[in-house]
């Protein structure tokens, strides 16, 4: 296991293109990483998900790629992204069959990893289908050890959707592990998954992070404003932040909520703490305040409306483990500017429905009491 100090931005081809993959789609989204300026923010992991394998295993009992859609191997396509000064991620399946059923890896893990180090694959997703009712807790660590023992720095990524707790078992077997079911394009399922993923805050950190799930943002089932709230608590969650649009063709709102330096460095923040749902308040609790700390002695506060109408939200320092006496200065990384040079004991501002502010309190007296 090597350690991994923050979480790292992917981009990976599920959410937009399920099975409607091919190595010319990979290329491309590789060429537009670099020519979008996404690439010189961090994101340089290209994923390949699940439907890139032919149906059977060769007759040396090989993954092989499907050779209609990737003729030129994965081997050509690492050359092609590595040459680029990015990554590429693969997708494998802890089970008999991947999700869309091709072949799994459960009991071919020495081989598998063997062929993803020689094809120069950096990340591997590892799914949860088809898994013979066996236990995630003896299907997980084989593949842990078989791409140690390949000696290629390979980010191991656990996706068994959260269904035995990964938060408590998978530190020490993977570099990240998802928390819950699949996401889905809608306000509805984002939420849901914020409010899980939050449960396991305080198992995250360097090594191990909690996973939930990668990003609709782009995909067009969501207002900007919903979108921004689903960037802006993905960051602040320390998640593991997966473009899942088709970044050959994005709005210009898509690629500014996707570029923002100010959250994107909140997320890569090297203190790796996971910040959480600190304030609730208003009619079912949609008034919300996520906060946590940063290195600096710094904190990011997040002001999350999920009302019906625009409120004002206030954090008060006692919620956000400030002495009341502080003077914070406050930048909106939204609106990219400074909002408040002294504010002593609360800050409020109103916030839209659906919309999320992420401000950085910069505290000016060490006053911040450890929790
Ligand atoms: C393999 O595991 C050892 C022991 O945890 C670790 O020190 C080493 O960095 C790992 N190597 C790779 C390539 O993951
Ligand atoms: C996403 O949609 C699928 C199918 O409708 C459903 O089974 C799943 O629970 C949804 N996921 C979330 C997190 O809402
Ligand atoms: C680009 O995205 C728009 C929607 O934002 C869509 O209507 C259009 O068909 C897409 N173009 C391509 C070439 O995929």
């Amino acid at each position: 296991m090597l350690l991994y100090q923050v979480t790292l931005l992917i981009w990976n081809s599920w959410n937009f293109f399920a099975c409607s993959i091919s190595e010319d789609l990979i290329k491309e989204t590789a060429d537009a990483l670099v020519s979008s300026g996404l690439a010189d923010l961090g994101y340089v992991y290209v994923n390949i998900d699940d439907c890139w394998s032919a149906a059977t295993r060769n007759l040396k009992g090989q993954l092989v790629p499907d050779p209609k859609t990737f003729p030129s191997g994965i081997k050509a396509l690492s050359d092609y992204v590595h040459g680029k000064g990015l990554k590429l991620g693969i997708y494998g399946d802890a089970g008999a069959f991947t999700c869309k059923v091709r072949p799994g890896s459960l009991f071919h893990e020495t081989g598998d990893a063997q062929l993803f180090a020689d094809w120069g694959v950096d990340y591997l997703k590892y799914d949860n289908c088809f898994n013979l009712g066996i236990d995630p807790k003896k299907r997980y660590p084989p593949m842990r050890d078989a791409l140690n023992a390949t000696g290629r720095t390979i980010f191991y990524s656990i996706c068994e959707w959260g269904v035995e707790d990964p938060a408590l078992w998978a530190r020490g077997v993977g570099n990240s592990w998802r928390t819950t079911d699949d996401i889905n394009d809608t306000w509805a399922s984002m939420t849901t998954i914020a409010d899980i993923n939050d449960k396991w805050a305080s198992h995250a950190g360097p090594g191990g992070w909690n996973d939930p799930d990668m990003l609709e943002v782009g995909n067009g089932g969501m207002t900007y404003q919903e979108y921004r709230a689903h960037f802006s608590i993905w960051a602040l969650m320390k998640a593991p932040l997966l473009i899942g649009c088709d970044v050959r063709n994005m709005t210009a709102e898509t690629l500014e909520i996707l570029s923002n330096k100010e959250v994107i460095s909140v997320n890569q923040d090297s203190l790796g703490v996971q910040g959480r749902k600190v304030y609730v308040s208003g009619e079912a609790n949609c008034l919300q305040v996520w906060a946590g700390p940063l290195s600096g002695n710094r904190l990011v506060v997040a002001f999350w409306n999920r009302c019906s109408k625009a409120a004002t939200i206030t954090a008060r320092w006692d919620v956000l483990g400030l002495e009341s006496s502080t003077h914070v200065s406050i930048r909106d990384l939204w609106q990219h500017k400074e909002v408040k040079e002294n504010a002593v004991a609360s800050f409020g501002a109103k916030v839209d429905s659906h919309d999320c502010h992420v401000y950085i309190f910069t505290p000016k007296t060490v006053a911040h009491s450890e929790s």
